[in-house]
């Protein structure tokens, strides 16, 4: 058995596993599919929850500066993305593109580390679907008991006015300024989140039954959440009050990252998040119908949309009130509360936006991860059973379940701030390890057709690379833990199973 580590796989053996799609998956999505799947993935959590606590934390109304910044980061690696996925249209994403660049070890890391992204997310979002949904049902007087909306072993205080929330440093500081001892409020201790693991479960059957089926539901998604936010901000600009953007970059507290430069940066770190998702379309490259032309345009068209939809929102939601009072879990809500009772109307409208905006990341989330299972499976590298496909579905359904049990598990046990730092540290990587595969296949292979070509290279994907790895640097010593932990089990599992059943070192050995 060779054991060079830095095995490649082929390109020519890719683009035949594409064309001969002995996959077996059913090639159905357009561009516009692709489009609306990317903003499926997109807008969510990030602009709905994390927003206003940017805001109010860091940026202030700069939070729109924030929004750039990292939207400009974003296009940088989607750049990259795009032009990988038309040149390798198949299911696994990073993984497959460094399998063709940087060998077979590195695409284990990437492909063990794209889990933290799909996998971890669709977990992460769940989380803020649940408190939505609680938050929604409670308006009409349907009650889920509080100890089973959140993380096993969560203490959450009944605060006056508000209700129940999770108790976090933050909430008893600020409930500590208003003169409240949290000790003295009603505490419970949660058992489980329930309602984040119901979405996934009903999401994860969704997603065996078919991809259609999936892409209908997700346009729909996509439809509502798109559509209300329009409203929002079409209604939104005639609240706006100047004297809210003054001062327009709150001046620093003295502390890094507390407003002022330092603190756009640090807000354009948390919002990065919102971003996150334009690379699921990638996953779907075998069921698109012309993925070569399409692949781009639903790259790039949907981190195009939400990255327009994100600065007006952002723009008017701190013109609408005072970025001091956003640091909520719904600040959307609270701009909706500041437009008068008028329009209180707008306010359950905006609650289903969420709500079906939630539910559409979660479902291409979920969509993503197995097929990136798939990939790997095929390769070798993980088990045969994760590349099964339903016979009458065509749906790797095996994977999607086992991926929908660990989410369900990840939901209804894990806290959300484990949660998400993990899935933009994880993210980060696979874009920082894209670019540069760009800048390496460039040099490797300058022959290969192209049908779309990432413009000024190396210089975009060079500074791509560098703001993802300075975006990870910010990120705290206990995110950076655990990502080392979740690396070292992949390597474990790659030389004591992976090594040993890859497909390309099979090949390569009977070759000899
Ligand atoms: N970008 C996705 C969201 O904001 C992950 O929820």
């Amino acid at each position: 058995m060779g054991n060079n580590l830095f095995l490649t796989k082929s390109l020519a053996g890719l683009l035949q596993e594409a064309k001969d799609n002995k996959a077996g998956l059913r090639k159905t999505l357009t561009g516009l599919n692709l489009t609306t799947l990317g903003i499926g993935a997109i807008i969510g959590a990030g602009i709905f929850v994390l927003t206003g606590q940017a805001a109010a934390q860091y940026a202030g109304p700069a939070i729109v500066i924030s929004f750039i910044i990292s939207g400009t980061a974003c296009a940088f690696a989607g750049l990259c993305y795009a032009e990988f996925a038309s040149m390798i249209p198949i299911a696994g994403s990073a993984y497959t593109y460094s399998y063709a660049t940087l060998g077979e070890f590195l695409a284990w890391i990437i492909g063990w580390d794209l889990i933290l992204e799909y996998l971890f997310a669709a977990a992460t979002v769940s989380v803020g679907w649940s408190g939505y949904v609680v938050s929604f049902l409670n308006d009409f007087g349907i009650i889920i008991p509080t100890a089973l909306t959140a993380a096993t072993g969560s203490i959450l205080v009944d605060v006056p006015n508000i209700g129940w929330q999770e108790l976090t440093k933050n909430l008893s500081a600020g409930l500590l300024a208003k003169g409240i001892n949290v000790e003295t409020l009603p505490h419970i201790t949660a058992i489980i989140n329930l309602p984040a693991m119901f979405i996934i479960a009903a999401l994860t059957i969704i997603l065996v039954i078919g991809i259609r089926e999936s892409a209908n539901f997700n346009n729909i998604m996509v439809i509502v959440k798109v559509a209300v936010i329009i409203l929002f901000i079409a209604i939104g600009v005639a609240f706006v009050q100047v004297g809210n953007w003054e001062p327009f970059i709150p001046k620093n507290t003295g502390e890094w990252g507390h407003f002022g430069w330092s603190g756009i940066l640090r807000g354009a770190g948390v919002i990065f998040f919102a971003y996150i998702g334009f690379d699921a379309v990638s996953t779907a490259a075998q069921e698109a119908k012309n993925p070569q032309r399409d692949m781009p345009i639903g790259i790039l068209g949907s981190l195009s949309i939400s990255t327009v939809l994100y600065i007006l929102m952002a723009i008017v939601l701190t013109g609408i009130v005072s970025y001091t009072t956003l640091n909520v879990s719904d600040p959307v809500a609270v701009g909706v509360n500041a437009m008068g009772e008028g329009m209180f109307w707008l306010r359950p409208i905006v609650k289903i936006a969420a709500i079906a905006g939630l539910s559409s990341v979660i479902l291409v989330m979920l969509l993503g991860q197995p097929r990136i299972f798939y990939s790997m499976s095929k390769d070798g590298l993980l088990p045969p059973v994760f590349s099964k496909v339903h016979p009458k579905f065509k749906t790797p359904h095996i994977s999607t379940i086992l991926t929908g049990c660990a989410a369900i598990l990840l939901a209804g046990v894990l806290p959300i701030g484990i949660l998400g730092e993990l899935v933009s540290i994880g993210t980060l990587l696979a874009f920082a390890i894209v670019c540069i595969s760009i800048v390496v296949l460039r040099k490797t292979r300058p022959d290969l057709e192209r049908p779309f070509r990432t413009p000024w290279v190396p210089l975009i994907p060079i500074l791509g690379a560098l703001i993802c790895i300075v975006q990870m640097a910010a990120l705290p010593f206990d995110t950076w833990l655990r990502l080392i932990i979740w690396m070292a089990i992949g390597v474990v599992i790659y030389f004591t199973y992976s090594i040993n059943h890859s497909v390309q070192r099979k090949l390569k050995n009977d070759k000899k």
